[in-house]
């Protein structure tokens, strides 16, 4: 039973995010790539676990050049996906299971194939040529065609694709076929509102929303200043300091509109895509008086080592940071990250999930994570990915966390398609699969349910106060309290087995233990995270 006080927040301040992939959650239609139907036939999964809201990676028509993050038509669904009939039965299905569903809106850029694009490039005087970037080159000293500027796209080459036909180049921040917007524009920027709208008014409750922070580029279009400690082997978009092209106030009045609208339709949530820096981070929640995103993603758990002196750091340099109306969030997985099992093995992966289920603020967690799928090989001739096959060797490939769902092990494909899927399924897919965990009392699906459940019980979890209370070599303490519920969190990053609590702690019954069995008093064994009662402050 959710107390009044954790009543007293919103859904999505005491909830919890699942993402789901669509392509890769489970087939209805024997093509190999899952689908809507699909989705809704795996709800019953979904609900189980003890999640409250679903957020889909996009569903709308696409080239599937960057698999969806390729908008063809805002306003439509991927035949791949199914209908707008199916996600009309879908969002159905997941309000009467009492979830809620959020949209991926991706503003920063179209596909290449949308109409407005095709428009746009048709002419120089085209009605559409502004609401996407187009400038003239620049020429260099021996006469030669240069683009306008310097800055370099996050897949790799620079961000201006040539045109012939008009003699201009276009900017795309990521792939050719992934144009920019041009938000400058008035109308671009209303019929992007009308896209809101649009799922909106058919009752999603909410968007993640793409590269938030990309929207808006600097006027006049500067170059980006040159990052000199960068080689040959980083990530070519790290070339430059990208501060030309993202992070413009223009773009925290655009959500402030964002915000605006989705606020007139009462209870619905963003959840901004943003990587920066903490103090330029929480600037997208914007002001009371003028709210921006609910949540600005915050990935610090994915870009930062597993280690517990660092994961102190990042956890209180973070609530430092936030502003006093800033809700907190955390992430340990999603399409774009390896496997957080692959990242630090399966052990410290269910240390990893009681930290991000146990952490003051919003969790979101991806689809698959809470099977503990780990490395997933993908033979050169699988690769999907369009910035593996741009800049192969660097490691950067984001296939290995898109793989299938595995559903059982006694069927062809896992039971996630009767095609052989896009992309490979986990090598381990017959004994790690969901049904195999739903059997298992000490699987990583167990772990899961039983972290969600106790979330949902305990307020102090779900909304309570964060207070660390050591950070030693291999381990993490903290307390989250409520009212008269004090909850001591005792983590084990390490291979010894370790004390678990400051002697002055008195601690009562253990709630729960990330490997099971009979824990040991006082004792965290090695990999063990501990959920522990504490004895009121004043007793
Ligand atoms: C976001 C998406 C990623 C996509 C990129 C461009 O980072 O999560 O998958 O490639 O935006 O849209």
């Amino acid at each position: 039973m959710a107390s009044t006080l954790a009543m007293g927040h919103p859904w999505w301040e005491r909830g919890v995010v699942y993402q789901i992939y669509p392509r890769s959650f489970q087939d209805s239609n024997g093509d190999g790539v899952g689908d809507l139907a699909g989705i809704e036939r795996r709800l019953e999964h979904v609900g189980s676990l003890g999640v409250d809201a679903i957020w889909l990676s996009p569903i709308f028509p696409s080239p599937m050049a960057d698999f969806g993050y390729d908008v063809a038509d805002y306003c439509g669904i991927e035949p791949l996906f199914g209908s707008l009939d199916d996600f009309d039965r879908l969002l159905a299905a997941v309000h009467a299971r009492g979830l809620k569903l959020l949209l991926d809106y991706v503003p920063n850029h179209s596909s290449d194939r949308h109409p407005w694009f095709i428009e746009s490039r048709s002419s120089r005087d085209n009605l559409k040529r502004d609401w996407y970037i187009w400038r003239d080159p620049v020429i260099g000293p021996d006469g030669e065609r240069l683009p306008p500027n310097n800055w370099i796209s996050d897949f790799g080459g620079s961000a201006w694709e040539w045109d012939e036909a008009t003699g201009q180049y276009y900017l795309h921040a990521f792939l050719a076929q992934q144009p920019d917007l041009n938000w400058r524009n008035p109308e671009l920027r209303r019929a992007m509102l009308d896209v809101l709208r649009f799922w909106l008014d058919r009752g999603v409750d909410g968007f993640r929303i793409d590269v938030l922070w990309h929207i808006v580029k600097a006027e006049g279009l500067p170059d980006n200043p040159l990052n000199p400690l960068w080689t040959p082997r980083d990530n070519e978009r790290d070339r430059v300091f990208q501060v030309n092209s993202t992070d413009q106030p223009e773009a925290h009045a655009i959500t402030r509109e964002f915000r605006q609208l989705a606020d007139s339709y009462g209870d619905r949530v963003l959840i901004g895509e943003i990587f920066l820096p903490n103090e330029r981070l929480v600037a997208w929640y914007g002001t009371p008086d003028a709210p921006e995103v609910h949540l600005p993603f915050n990935f610090a758990l994915i870009e930062n080592p597993w280690d517990a002196p660092t994961l102190a750091r990042l956890i209180l340099d973070y609530e430092a940071a936030l502003p006093p109306w800033g809700w907190p969030n955390w992430v340990i997985g999603n399409h774009d990250s390896p496997r957080i099992a692959a990242r630090i093995g399966e052990a410290q992966a269910r240390v990893a999930a009681m930290l991000l289920l146990t952490l003051r603020g919003t969790p979101t967690l991806y689809q698959g994570d809470e099977l503990g799928i780990a490395e997933v090989p993908i033979p050169p001739d699988a690769v999907q990915d369009p910035r593996e096959l741009r800049q192969p060797g660097l490691g950067l490939g984001r296939d290995p966390a898109r793989t299938p769902m595995p559903w059982r092990g006694d069927e062809a494909h896992a039971g996630f398609s009767t095609a052989p899927p896009w992309l490979p399924l986990n090598p381990d897919w017959r004994t790690r699969n969901v049904a195999g965990q739903e059997r298992d009392p000490g699987s990583m699906l167990a772990l899961y349910r039983a972290l969600l459940a106790l979330r949902r019980e305990r307020p102090a979890l779900a909304v309570g106060a964060f207070g660390l209370i050591e950070a030693s070599e291999h381990k993490l303490v903290y307390t989250r309290t409520s009212g008269d519920e004090r909850l001591l969190v005792a983590l084990n990053l390490g291979q010894a087995p370790l004390p678990y609590a400051p002697e002055s702690t008195r601690t009562g019954p253990v709630l729960l233990s990330t490997l099971g069995g009979t824990p040991e008093p006082g004792i965290l064994r090695p990999d063990e995270g501990l959920i522990l009662e504490l004895e009121p402050a004043s007793a």
